[in-house]
C-alpha cells in the first residue's frame, strides 16, 4: 500500500514518525474518515470543513498542504487502485522533538498522514439486510466530541463490551439520553418521523448525519432533532445510525430488546438507498 506522509507518497513500511509527535504521546491530533465509492469520494467537501473547524477549534495550524488534500486524496485512490473503501487522514500537531504538555512553537510543522483501506463490499455490505445488535453504556468521553480527536479508547473499550455482549456496538448514554454511537450517529423512527440528537458538544456532526436528515426531509419525512432515552428508542418503531463507514445501516437490537419487527425497517432501508444513490 502506498501512503501519504508530509508531501511524500511512500510504502507504508517506509512510513515513519517520531516517537516524540503529539497524537502518540497527547493524543493531540485530529482525523476524518471519507468513503470511496466506485473511486469517488463521498462528500470529500463536508470532511474538509469539519477538519478545519476541529483543526481551529484546537488552535492547530492546518498543514501546508490543506489545499492540496483533495487531490491528494485522489492520487491515494489512483495508486492503491481503491473501488470501494475509505480514506484515513490524520493531523497531529507534530513533534518538538521532546515531551512537554504545553503547544509547541509556531515552527513545529503538524504532521499529515493518509491512508487507504480497501473495502470491496461497502455498499452492498450483508449486514445491512440483518441489521446490527447494540448495547447501552454510559458516555465517559471528555466533553469536546464535537471535535474529530483521535483520543478513541472509550469508544474502543465500548466496541469490546459490545462484542463481550455478544453485539455489534454501543450507544453511549449521558444524563439517560443517547449521544450518539462509538463511531456513528444514533437515530430511532416513530411512524414518519427521525429523531436525532441535536448539534452541540455532546457528539460529533457527523457528514453522513447532515446528508441522510437533508434526503430525509426531500423524502417528505418529518426530522426531530431532540435527545432520546433507551427507553424510547426500545419502544421506536426502527433505529439506525450513520457514518462514512456504514452509511446508514439498520439497529435491530438494543440491550436485548427487538426493535419493531426485529428486523432492519423500510425507513433505514429507504434512507439507504437514497444515500448510496445519490453519493454514487
Ligand atoms: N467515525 N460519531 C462519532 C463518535 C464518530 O466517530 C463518527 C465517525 C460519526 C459519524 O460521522 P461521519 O458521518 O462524518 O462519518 C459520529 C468514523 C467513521 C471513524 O471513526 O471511523
Amino acid at each position: 500500500r502506498t501512503v501519504y506522509l508530509n508531501g511524500d507518497y511512500l510504502p507504508e513500511e517506509d512510513a515513519k514518525i517520531s516517537i516524540f509527535d503529539r497524537s502518540f504521546l497527547m493524543a493531540d491530533g485530529v482525523y476524518e474518515v471519507t468513503s470511496v465509492l466506485g473511486g469517488k469520494l463521498i462528500d470529500f467537501a463536508g470532511h474538509s470543513k469539519r477538519l478545519e473547524r476541529s483543526l481551529s477549534e484546537l488552535e492547530m495550524q492546518k498543514p501546508d498542504a490543506f489545499d492540496d488534500l483533495l487531490e491528494i486524496h485522489r492520487e491515494l485512490v489512483r495508486l492503491n487502485d481503491i473501488d470501494e473503501g475509505m480514506i484515513y487522514l490524520q493531523v497531529s500537531r507534530g513533534s518538538a522533538g521532546d515531551r512537554d504538555f504545553t503547544y509547541p512553537s509556531a515552527d513545529v510543522k503538524p504532521t499529515l498522514v493518509l491512508f487507504t483501506q480497501s473495502k470491496p463490499n461497502l455498499a452492498d455490505n450483508p449486514v445491512a439486510k440483518i441489521g446490527i445488535k447494540v448495547i447501552s453504556i454510559e458516555d465517559q468521553r471528555w466533553g469536546r466530541r464535537d471535535i474529530k480527536t483521535v483520543q478513541l479508547l472509550y469508544p474502543s473499550m465500548g466496541k469490546m463490551m459490545a462484542k463481550a455482549a455478544g453485539c455489534d456496538d454501543a450507544w453511549m448514554v449521558e444524563d439517560g439520553a443517547v449521544t450518539e454511537g462509538t463511531s456513528n450517529n444514533a437515530y430511532i423512527v416513530k411512524g414518519n418521523t427521525i429523531i436525532t440528537r441535536h448539534l452541540g458538544t455532546e457528539i460529533l456532526h457527523g457528514i453522513t448525519r447532515a446528508a441522510v436528515l437533508r434526503f430525509a426531509l426531500e423524502a417528505q419525512m418529518k426530522v426531530e432533532e431532540r435527545p432520546f432515552t433507551i427507553q424510547e428508542a426500545q419502544d421506536a418503531d426502527e433505529a439506525f445510525i450513520t457514518s462514512a463507514s456504514t452509511f446508514v445501516m439498520p439497529v435491530v437490537e438494543i440491550d436485548g430488546a427487538a426493535i419493531g419487527t426485529g428486523n432492519p425497517g423500510p425507513v433505514a432501508a429507504r434512507l439507504r438507498e437514497i444515500y448510496l444513490e445519490e453519493s454514487r
